[in-house]
């Protein structure tokens, strides 16, 4: 079985067992990475179940279906990296709240560009909102991405400020379940997206 095959029929696992946790999808690119995010959010939704795609930039979020910036969709504060601990301005009662407490999967592309606290805030905020104490609030995160590629960008930062902001010096990467995506074979898994019905 092909790396991405294999990516695909894990996470999909993870999904159907509603245990939430968070992933990450490890690949460079020329792997894949976008065609298999986009068949397991259109596997969820071709169920009618809904799932947030994310991406910390305009471009990538325009390859994903429904893609959206993660900074502006969470309403994070612009102001991050001076804040202790930030949280997600969405009440319960907002449609983003309430898609939050529905949804079934978040799925948060270029990861690597993220900032260590935008996930943080988005675990405090998902534990508050779906009243979970679990990480995330139980719901499945999957970032995607290439920190041999990208890391944030902290104005007037330096080098070793860059490092602390990125996503692997949170305490939430203690829990990250990683797969990699190596091959880049995509002839398997095309029929399988173009066999979805979709009665949504
Ligand atoms: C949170 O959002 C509301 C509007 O929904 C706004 O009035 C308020 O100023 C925001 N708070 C912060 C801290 O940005
Ligand atoms: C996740 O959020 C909760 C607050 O709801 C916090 O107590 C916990 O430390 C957070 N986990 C991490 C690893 O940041």
């Amino acid at each position: 079985m092909n790396s991405k095959k294999k990516g695909y029929e894990t996470l999909m696992q993870a999904v159907d067992n509603n245990t939430g946790g968070l992933f990450f999808l490890d690949a460079p690119g020329g792997t894949g990475k976008t065609f298999v995010i986009s068949l397991i959010l259109a596997t969820i939704r071709s169920r009618c179940d809904i799932a947030l795609a994310l991406a910390s930039s305009g471009i990538a979020a325009t390859l994903l279906n429904g893609g959206r910036i993660a900074h502006s969709a969470l309403k994070l504060p612009l102001n991050l990296n001076t804040i202790d601990t930030p949280t997600c301005n969405i009440s319960r009662s907002s449609a983003m709240g309430k898609l939050l407490m529905q949804c079934k999967l978040i799925v948060w592309n270029e990861c690597s560009m993220a900032h260590k606290k935008s996930l943080e805030a988005l675990n405090f905020t998902l534990k508050d909102l779906r009243r979970n104490n679990n990480i995330f609030g139980s719901l499945m995160i999957l970032l995607a991405g290439d920190f041999r590629q990208t890391l944030p960008v902290i104005p007037c930062g330096t080098a070793a400020d860059e490092l602390n902001a990125c996503l692997k010096a949170s305490p939430l990467w203690n829990n990250v379940k990683t797969l990699s995506l190596t091959t880049n074979m995509r002839v398997q898994l095309q029929n399988v997206l173009h066999n979805f019905p979709n009665n949504c």
